[in-house]
């Protein structure tokens, strides 16, 4: 009786919505959701505000139990960790079909750099600086998702990140706010397009909100606290940036910020994401955060959900706690209904938006999954976001590219490993589809002229691995290291260049992964002394999710390139680069220093009062290390080289309602064609608050065949000026600027202008 109740409500909502068209209006989705709360009981509403895990990407400690009758009782509004059609449908069935309203489920997922086609880890992807490719590829990430039963992706995630101790630098964009703004509005707009009823669309969720980037000491999920000011100008931007470009969802981070964490954080909640910014989706807990609120201290059970709804949190993932009080919260006086009631009518926004009222399978399509998932279009863009997020760290003496008819040693455990080819983070990703270097050598050149030895362990260290492998790093020691280790030399010297690829397996980065000591594991090190003492030239393959310190590497080695973990085709796009085939273009989005010691480290830092001065003592700087990192911010070579004439500017003033243009001349001064992305830095010499030594403004990427130039033009305006002052108003003061043009941060022309 129930069930033939629930279905024909069911039938007459999707009949009511059946007709309606994407377009329509604000006023029409009012009155639908008016409608159909006017229908539901408060615990039906409160079971909107449920989120469960269905699957096994645990990231927290509890998991969701009793999944299926708390749907069919109407007390969940969205699931995730579950994919495919068939899954999808099944859950979805439970909650159009048998739950008293029929409401249709949010089916959420972790895609963050490929659904099931895996793109290289983000940090990777923005080292490419390549909007247009970053679009596609997060177009791709979209259709893919989309047709496994996902309508819901957690991201982008546009956390600022200074701290290469934190392992999850992996995930983000790196240190500059204007990169990463730049990136995250790029995802939005692809993930969602103009529509998300689309089929082939889905919401992003930005996260993580906000500041988990600053997590003190670079240890997952440690406090963090910081200015006001620090926030406006440095951290705040790439979020502000998602939300301007109209993200669906956000989901709050595990930290405090000034001492209230961000899930009970009225003033980041309502204040300034509501308010100051116009969001007007739905905000989403990060894994079991409303529960973690009792051991931040904030109180029980009833209490931090309270706190959790008062300051503007939607939906409770996995921890269950609005499920369990919010109900009595409202009856016994202590929480406005209203707030139960606004909560779950964003919550069914969401829906309506993607269309799941009118069509609650639209994103279950086993054909759309069969034609769109790992299509050949998928993979060629994966090689090539793969080839295009490389880094060429370094480079002596042409090493690279090897020439076809050379003897080359491919030595290490990343050669013919695959599990870590995909990182972490790797959504539906198998890891068994991808392509290994060796492979991707035998595709490219054969391998008639390698060679191949294991040359160690992916590590040695049995208190690490024991760490690692319960959470799937599949981590073995394959062979005794000594015996490995003699292999290895003998085979490099039998040939005439050694190509050693080395990293990180990949649970050594991303959640829950940080680290104190960031350099290669010491097993690895080992390995590359040892190569060294044969005289050969080597080259550095690394696959790593974070910037590593490389002081002994970067002395000893003739070549470096930076693969990060470079996605399911990561194999072929290695060795097409390695063969010439691809010229690498990829530049750093975050700093790599040269230890631990000098962390934090960015290039937009502060001039300080007592400025670098070798020859002053009491300047800022250390007896054991020189300030500047070893490859900085925006670094990157090519095996072509690119010169730059002097900056051209239009005007030297630059009156308040005007612009100006600052231009340069790049010349390929190579013998290879290549792209050099073209930074535009600003620097304000003199403000009512200090300001950076520089900040990016700008870059473009021109393609350059030997011997051609181009001119490369950037247009100024005030608003590329402008800056929170104290009073966090966001203004542009008169007075001179610096203008820097380079194909790094730390290499650049200059010029001035004033602000009139
Ligand atoms: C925890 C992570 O912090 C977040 O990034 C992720 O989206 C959720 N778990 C869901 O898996």
């Amino acid at each position: 009786m129930k069930k033939t109740a629930a279905l024909l409500l069911g039938i007459a909502l999707l009949t009511a919505c059946g007709t309606r068209q994407t377009d329509q209006t604000d006023a029409e989705m009012d009155r639908f959701i008016s409608n159909l709360m006017g229908k539901m009981t408060l615990e039906e509403k409160v079971g909107q505000l449920n989120l469960v895990s269905v699957g096994f990407d645990i990231t927290g400690p509890i998991l969701s139990e009793n999944v299926e009758e708390k749907i069919k009782a109407g007390q969940v509004g969205g699931v995730f960790n579950t994919f495919t059609p068939d899954a999808v449908r099944r859950l979805q069935d439970l909650a159009v079909k048998e739950s008293r309203l029929g409401i249709p489920l949010l089916s959420g997922y972790d895609v963050v750099h490929g659904h099931k086609t895996i793109f290289p880890i983000p940090l990777g992807l923005s080292s490419s600086w390549d909007l247009n490719l970053i679009g596609r590829v997060t177009r791709a990430a979209a259709e893919e998702a989309s047709a496994d039963g996902v309508n819901w992706v957690y991201s982008p995630m546009v956390d600022i990140v200074r701290d290469p101790r934190w392992g999850r630098v992996s995930e983000s964009n790196g240190e500059d706010p204007y990169l990463s703004s730049c990136i995250a509005r790029t995802m939005v707009e692809n993930y969602q397009l103009d529509n998300l009823a689309k089929a082939n669309t889905v919401m992003a969720c930005l996260k993580h909100f906000a500041l988990y980037g600053a997590s003190e000491a670079g240890r997952d999920y440690n406090t963090v606290d910081m200015s006001r000011i620090r926030m406006y100008n440095e951290y705040l931007p790439p979020y502000h940036a998602a939300v301007e470009a109209g993200v669906g969802s956000v989901m709050t981070s595990f930290n405090e910020i000034d001492g209230v964490p961000a899930t009970a954080n009225r003033w980041l909640l309502t204040d300034l994401l509501r308010h100051e910014w116009g969001f007007d989706g739905f905000v989403v807990t990060d894994y079991t955060a409303t529960m973690e609120l009792v051991h931040h201290g904030l109180g029980d059970m009833p209490k931090v959900s309270e706190l959790a709804l008062n300051a503007g949190t939607d939906m409770d993932m996995v921890s269950e706690y609005f499920l369990a009080t919010a109900a009595d919260l409202v009856r016994s006086g202590r929480l406005p209904e209203s707030v139960v009631d606004a909560a779950c009518r964003r919550v069914l926004e969401a829906k309506y938006k993607l269309g799941l009222f009118a069509d609650p399978y639209k994103y279950v399509s086993e054909e759309r999954a069969k034609n769109e998932i790992m299509s050949a279009d998928k993979l060629a863009l994966s090689k090539e976001a793969a080839i295009k997020s490389m880094v060429l760290l370094k480079n002596e003496a042409e090493v690279l590219p090897l020439k076809a008819n050379q003897k080359v040693a491919f030595i290490g455990p990343f050669v013919k490993g695959r599990r870590d080819l995909i990182g972490n983070w790797s959504a539906a990703g198998d890891w068994r589809k991808a392509v290994t270097v060796w492979e991707g050598v035998a595709n490219t050149v054969g391998t008639a002229n390698c060679l191949y030895a294991q040359g160690c362990n992916l590590l040695e260290d049995d208190a690490l691995i024991g760490k690692l492998n319960p959470h799937g790093a599949m981590i073995e020691k394959t062979a005794p290291a000594g015996r490995l280790l003699q292999e290895a030399v003998r085979t490099a010297r039998q040939a005439d260049v050694v190509v050693a690829v080395l990293g990180e397996p990949f649970g050594m980065s991303g959640e829950a992964a940080s680290r104190s000591d960031i350099s290669l594991p010491e097993n690895q090190q080992a390995l590359l002394r040892a190569l060294e003492r044969t005289g050969k030239p080597i080259v550095l393959v690394l696959m790593n999710g974070r910037p590593l310190t490389l002081p002994w590497e970067d002395e000893h080695m003739d070549a470096i390139l930076e693969a990060w973990y470079p996605g399911t085709q990561g194999g072929n796009a290695v060795a097409e680069v390695l063969y010439g085939k691809a010229n690498p273009s990829g530049k750093l989005s975050m700093t790599f220093p040269r230890n631990v010691g000098q962390i934090p480290i960015y290039y937009n830092h502060k001039n300080t009062g007592r400025p670098f001065d070798p020859h002053q003592k009491y300047t800022t700087k250390y007896l054991d290390c020189p300030n500047e990192p070893l490859y900085p911010f925006g670094h990157g070579l090519s095996y072509t080289t690119f010169s730059y004439c002097d900056i051209n500017l239009s005007s030297t003033t630059l009156p308040a309602n005007g612009q100006l243009t600052a231009s340069v001349i790049v010349t390929n001064t190579g013998k290879h064609t290549g792209v050099e992305t073209v930074q535009l830095y600003i620097r304000d010499l003199e403000g009512s608050v200090t300001r950076p030594v520089k900040e990016l403004k700008g870059f473009r990427q021109v393609l350059l065949t030997p011997g051609e130039s181009k001119q490369v033009k950037f247009t100024i305006t005030p608003d590329d000026l402008k800056f929170y002052n104290s009073q966090l108003d966001f203004v542009a003061e008169p007075g001179e600027f610096q203008v820097f043009i380079g194909g790094s941060s730390a290499n650049v022309k200059a010029a001035s202008f004033v602000y009139e």
